[in-house]
Formats: structure tokens, C-alpha cells, sequence
């Protein structure tokens, strides 16, 4: 495939679609890959060692996204207690790690305390100042995301606002953002909402389509009602208002 088109949700798996993207054109990175310790296909759940098979695959993706992302350009992958220690040492081979960002998701049940928060692994090569908290309380799905982003369609499903803070933190109006792992299509949601370009990648076709329905619907149509959701996010949501 030469030269992707923008703005567009675009099947298949995401290691062939790379060479769609010229060297260095993309700002920023954001991206929520499988944890793959989910439930498993025997029913049996998934263990830290399972994730080893997965090695050849990120290595792939980590030099695409270098390849593909502005050396001025930020990443923020999405993560959790299990996967990180298996992404960390991968990545840094391609991209400089600057920190491990706490989404503070304020739900979630779990018996040995509560699995309230996720990691975001965020990376940049050229350093630049971000001055913000490195912990952001975004509701989740199961704390009320619901209001501002309608009904949940894909099981791990991430609130626009939590996209939306990281293209806001580092990106301009016009610039391009990348999802290799589009899901449910929130991160160009969150794209068309503050004016930036997206592509997104998504290897199911129930999920292009789920995308792709999401997309229209928001065509044109920013939910006036979202600035006066929740304090802790009104901030960045008048910002992409006001922008
Ligand atoms: C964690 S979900 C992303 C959810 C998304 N952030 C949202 O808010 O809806 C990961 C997605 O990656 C897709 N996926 C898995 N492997 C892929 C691959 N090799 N290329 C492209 N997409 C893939 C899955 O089908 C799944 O929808």
C-alpha cells in the first residue's frame, strides 16, 4: 500500500499496513495494544510468561513506530501491572522512555486491592518540557465515561477524554496521530474533536465497522455537554473547545 490515506479506519493487521506511512511523519503515537492476558482461548487465563510468543510481534511494531514517528514526535502506549515489564525493555531499544503515566480510572473491583488504575507508558527522543501531573483521574466505562461517550461498543474501550489529554499535551492543530490498535475508533475521536489528523489501524472488520459508525455520528457534532461533565477533565475538553 503506498501512502495511507488520513482520517480513515483502515482494516488489517497493522505490521502490514506500516508501509502505508512514510519515515517521520507522524506526531504522536497513541496507541492501546491487547494485553493478551485476558482470558484465553481454552478458557484458561493468561500468564506473564504466555506473553513471551509475543516478542517478534512488538519488536516489529517498536521499530515501525520508530520508523514511522518525527524524532520531535511523543508516544503513549497504554498498559497494565502484567504487560509492562514485558514492553519496557522492548521499546527502549527503539524509542527514549521517559516515564510511566497513572490513569486513575476511579472504578474497579479486585480482591487484592482494587484494580483502579492503568499504566501509560509515554516515550519521546528529543526531550521537551511537559509540564503536567504524570496521574490523570479519567472516568472509566464502569465510573461513568458513559455520559460523555455514550455506550461502551468494544470491551476494553478507552474514554475519549484520556486520548484526547495526550494529543492536546503534544501535538498542534493539523498535526497526525497514529492507533495501530484502533478498537472501537476513540482515538480518532478524539482527533476530530481537537482538529488533529488520524490514522488508526484495527485488524477486525466488526470493529472497522463499529469504528467507522462512531466516527459518523460525531462527524460535525462535539457534545456541548462534556465541559461541565467533571472538573478534574473540564480543563482539557473547554481547551479543545476553545482551540
Ligand atoms: C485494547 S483494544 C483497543 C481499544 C481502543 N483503545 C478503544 O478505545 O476502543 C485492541 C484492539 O487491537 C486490535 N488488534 C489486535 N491485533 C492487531 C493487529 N495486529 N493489527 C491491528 N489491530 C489489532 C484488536 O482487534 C482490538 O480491537
Amino acid at each position: 500500500m503506498e501512502n495511507i490515506e488520513l482520517n480513515t479506519i483502515i482494516q488489517g493487521d497493522c505490521l502490514d499496513l506500516f508501509k502505508g506511512i512514510k519515515d517521520h511523519s507522524i506526531d504522536a503515537i497513541i496507541t492501546d495494544p491487547p494485553y493478551f492476558l485476558g482470558v484465553t482461548n481454552n478458557g484458561m487465563r493468561g500468564t506473564y510468561s504466555d506473553l513471551i510468543i509475543m516478542k517478534p510481534f512488538f519488536e516489529n511494531l517498536f521499530f515501525e513506530y520508530r520508523r514511522v514517528l518525527k524524532k520531535t514526535g511523543c508516544l503513549y502506549m497504554c498498559c497494565d501491572w502484567r504487560t509492562y515489564p514485558f514492553l519496557y525493555p522492548l521499546l527502549e531499544e527503539y524509542i527514549t522512555i521517559r516515564n510511566l503515566l497513572v490513569w486513575n480510572k476511579k472504578s474497579g473491583p479486585g480482591t487484592f486491592y482494587s484494580f483502579s488504575h492503568e499504566f501509560i507508558i509515554f516515550g519521546m527522543d528529543i526531550p521537551k518540557h511537559m509540564n503536567e501531573t504524570s496521574v490523570l483521574t479519567i472516568p472509566a466505562f464502569a465510573s461513568g465515561a458513559k455520559k460523555t461517550n455514550g455506550e461502551k461498543v468494544h470491551p476494553t474501550q478507552k474514554p475519549i477524554e484520556l486520548f484526547e489529554k495526550f494529543i492536546l499535551d503534544s501535538t498542534d492543530e493539523g498535526d497526525t496521530v497514529l492507533d495501530t490498535f484502533a478498537g472501537s475508533g476513540t482515538l480518532a475521536i478524539a482527533a476530530m474533536r481537537t482538529k488533529r489528523n488520524y490514522i488508526c489501524f484495527e485488524l477486525q472488520e466488526k470493529y472497522v465497522k463499529i469504528a467507522t459508525e462512531r466516527i459518523e455520528a460525531y462527524k460535525g457534532n462535539f457534545n456541548p455537554d462534556i465541559k461541565n461533565y467533571n472538573t478534574e477533565i473540564t480543563l482539557f475538553n473547554q481547551h479543545a473547545i476553545n482551540t
